[in-house]
């Protein structure tokens, strides 16, 4: 296994985020947690790297990566590894890009933080190389941009770029998509996909998204109340999940099969069976059936 989260707790003052969080994460894998909000996802996400905020505090358990354990790793070290081992992609991108840095600058540090002897010359080239792969025709245009140049989408498509530079074994990440229109979530979706089939790399995202788990993830984790409540394969999990509370998250997702009821047209004042409607300019309603 690439990731073992073994038992990890997590708590921020007193409040318990994460309780005995267990679960691992194999090479080129994809596993996907999902849950309500408030539910620890982003918690377990943010404790592997050491990036919890100031408040929170890991009260036991284990992370190892590739049999190290980061969580008793020197600051340093674990520096080292995030970010070139391990990418982490947040959900407001434009958050975590330095407003006053363009891209391709941007860049040229996150690989030089990582391996010194990289030129500038290098460093565009691949930088170039991999914003044309991430589907931008004019991957020029957008190394020369400042981050407020950028629409969300294409803010999340470089972020992405930014974390596959330094070629990660895995890459970790919180709402990839909650931020964006349902297009530039197809093309997120797309690429982390094409990612993982390419370069084998690991993925570990957290969601509220039942569609985006079911479409990337191998593996699917459960969290209720910052505890990991099923975890399985997809089909496991989506064909025949064991937790009430997978039943009903699974039971929440809109069906597109079911038949609408049909649009009826009122006239106005009044319903088809003579009942109070509520008048607006447009006279459609649906009546239910
Ligand atoms: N910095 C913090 N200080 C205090 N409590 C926090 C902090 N961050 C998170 N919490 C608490 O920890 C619990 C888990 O929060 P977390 O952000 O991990 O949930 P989440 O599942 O990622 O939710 P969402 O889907 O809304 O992002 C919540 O009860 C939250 O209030
Ligand atoms: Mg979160």
């Amino acid at each position: 296994m690439l990731l073992n989260v073994e038992n990890l707790s997590v708590d921020y003052g007193t409040v318990p985020a994460a309780r005995n969080v267990s679960f691992a994460v194999g090479v080129g894998e994809a596993v996907g947690i999902v849950g309500e909000s408030g539910s620890g996802k982003s918690t377990v996400l943010r404790s592997i790297v050491g990036l919890l905020d100031a408040s929170g505090r890991i009260r036991g358990g284990k992370v190892c990566f590739e049999g190290q354990n980061l969580l008793r790793m020197p600051p340093n070290r674990l520096r080292q590894i995030r970010g070139r081992d391990i990418a982490v992609i947040f959900q407001h991108p434009e958050l975590s890009m330095d407003p006053l840095q363009k891209i391709e600058d941007a860049c040229y540090e996150s690989v030089r933080l990582h391996r010194d002897a990289a030129t500038r010359m290098e460093v565009r080239e691949k930088t170039l190389a991999v914003l044309s792969e991430l589907n931008f025709c004019n991957a020029e245009r957008i190394a020369a941009a400042y981050p407020f140049e950028l629409s969300g989408g294409m803010c999340q498509r470089v972020t992405i770029g930014m974390a596959l530079l330094n070629e990660p074994r895995l890459l970790l990440a919180d709402e990839p998509t909650s931020a964006l229109d349902v297009h530039s979530q197809l093309q997120i979706v797309e690429l982390l996909l094409k990612i993982k089939e390419k370069y084998r790399t690991s993925l570990l995202f957290v969601t509220h998204n039942m569609g985006l788990v079911g479409r990337m993830a191998d593996q699917i984790g459960v969290m209720l109340d910052g505890q990991l409540v099923e975890f399985g394969t997809r089909d496991e999990v989506l064909l025949q999940p064991m937790h009430a509370y997978t039943k009903a998250l699974i039971a929440s997702v809109p069906k597109m099969d079911c038949s609408l009821p049909p649009l009826v047209k009122y006239d106005r004042g009044s319903g088809a069976n003579g009942e109070k409607v509520w008048l607006s300019d447009s006279h459609w309603y649906l009546r239910p059936v």
